[in-house]
C-alpha cells in the first residue's frame, strides 16, 4: 500500500511516499530554517506563507522520486495537529484537495504519533508495546506505546520542551537558531562537569519534566559572570547544560521502563538526534539489558515519512478522515 504523506506543522514543508508503513520510497523536506534564523526562531506567519509557496513542488518531487504516478497512490495522509494553525492548514487543505480530486482515502495523523512511528521505518522488527521518549522543539513526553495508534502519556513537561530549552540556551550564549545542533557541536570542546546545573524533579509525578529551571540557571550563570567581568567559556556552558538535560531524560526513561517492566525503549523527535543523549541512553540501556531504538537524524527531525508510517497503521485500523478534517493546533495524543 503506497501512502503519500504531507507534513507542514512547523517550519518544514515535507512530503513522502511510504510503502506498507515501513518502506520509504521518497522523503522530501524543504526547510525554512534559513529564513527563521534571521528572527531567532520560527515566525508563524512566515512559516504559513512559505508552506503555500513550496507544498505543491515538494509533493510533486516526492511522487517523482518514488517513481509513482498519482494513480499508484492508495491513500493521502497529513499531519492535522498539534502545531502552528496556519502552517497545519496548508498541509490539510492540500491533502484534502488531492484526496478529493483523485478520489483517494484521507488519513489525519497526530504529529507526535508520526515522530514515534519514525522508529518503525529503520527497525523493521520493532512492534508495540514499548516505552518512547518523545523530545522535540514543542514536546517532551514519555509515552507508553500500547499498540499501533494506542498511547498513554506517562510523563510530560510542565514548562519548556527539551528542544525549546536547547534553543533558548543557544540564543543566550549567542549560537543562533536552531540551538540543538549548535549546542551539540560546541559541547564537543567543552567539559560537561565544568558547571553544575540543576536536574529538576516534579514532586507529584516522577515522570514529568521541567526544563525552565535549568534554562534560568544558565541565564543566571551568564549574568553573574558578566557582572563579575569573568570570561564565559561557551563550550563548558553548553556541555554542562546538555549534560543536565540528558541526565534527566535518561533517568526518567530508565525509571519508567523499570517501574512498568518494559524491555524495549525508543526515542523520537528532533532532540533524539542529539549524540550525547543517544550515547547516554545506549549506555544506560546496555547496563540494564534493555533494547534501544532510535531513528536516523533525518527521521528524528520533522519529516513526512514518519507521517506515512503512522498513517499506514491508522488506515489498517479503519481510522480514516473525511473532507471535514481541520487543523487542530493543540490536538492531544490519542484524541480523534
Ligand atoms: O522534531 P522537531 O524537528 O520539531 C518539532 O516537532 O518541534 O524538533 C526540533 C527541535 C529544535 O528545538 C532543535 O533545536 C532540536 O529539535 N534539535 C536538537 C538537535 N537537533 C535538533 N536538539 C539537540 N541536539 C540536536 N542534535
Ligand atoms: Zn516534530
Amino acid at each position: 500500500m503506497n501512502i503519500l504523506a504531507i507534513e507542514s506543522s512547523c517550519d518544514e514543508t515535507a512530503a513522502a511516499v511510504v510503502k506498507d508503513g515501513r518502506d520509504v520510497l521518497s522523503n522530501i523536506i524543504s526547510s525554512q530554517i534559513e529564513i527563521h534564523k534571521l528572527y531567532g526562531g520560527v515566525v508563524p506567519e512566515i512559516a504559513s506563507r512559505k508552506h503555500i509557496e513550496k507544498v505543491i513542488q515538494v509533493v510533486d518531487e516526492a511522487l517523482k522520486k518514488a517513481e509513482l504516478s498519482m494513480e499508484e497512490i492508495d491513500a493521502i495522509a497529513v499531519t492535522y495537529g498539534p502545531g502552528l494553525v496556519g502552517a497545519l492548514l496548508v498541509g490539510v487543505a492540500v491533502a484534502k484537495s488531492i484526496a478529493f480530486a483523485n478520489n483517494k482515502p484521507l488519513i489525519g495523523v497526530h504529529h507526535i504519533e508520526g515522530h514515534i512511528s519514525a522508529n518503525y521505518i529503520e527497525n523493521k522488527e520493532l512492534e508495540p508495546p514499548f516505552l518512547c521518549l518523545v523530545v522535540s522543539g514543542g514536546h517532551t513526553n514519555l509515552v507508553i506505546v500500547k499498540d499501533y495508534g494506542e498511547y498513554e502519556v506517562l510523563g510530560k513537561t510542565r514548562d519548556d520542551a527539551a528542544g525549546e530549552a536547547f534553543d533558548k540556551v543557544a540564543r543566550a550564549i549567542g549560537l543562533g537558531y536552531p540551538g540543538g545542533p549548535k549546542i551539540q557541536k560546541i559541547s564537543e570542546e567543552g567539559d560537561k562537569n565544568a558547571i553544575s546545573f540543576p536536574r529538576a524533579k516534579v514532586v507529584d509525578n516522577p515522570f514529568d519534566f521541567s526544563f525552565s529551571g535549568v534554562k534560568s540557571s544558565v541565564l543566571n550563570y551568564l549574568n553573574s559572570c558578566e557582572m563579575k567581568g569573568e570570561e564565559i567559556n561557551k563550550a563548558d556552558v553548553a556541555a554542562s547544560f546538555q549534560e543536565a538535560v540528558v541526565d534527566v531524560l535518561v533517568s526518567h526513561t530508565i525509571e519508567g521502563a523499570r517501574q512498568l517492566d518494559f524491555n524495549k525503549i525508543a526515542m523520537a523527535g528532533g532532540v533524539a538526534s542529539n549524540t550525547a543523549l543517544r550515547a547516554a541512553m545506549k549506555n544506560a540501556c546496555e547496563k540494564r539489558g534493555l533494547e534501544l531504538f532510535y531513528p536516523s537524524p533525518i527521521l528524528c527531525t520533522d519529516n513526512a515519512a514518519m507521517i506515512g508510517a503512522a498513517a499506514y497503521y491508522d488506515y489498517k485500523k479503519g481510522m480514516l478522515a473525511d473532507l471535514t478534517l481541520n487543523a487542530v493546533p493543540s490536538l492531544k495524543l490519542g484524541q480523534r
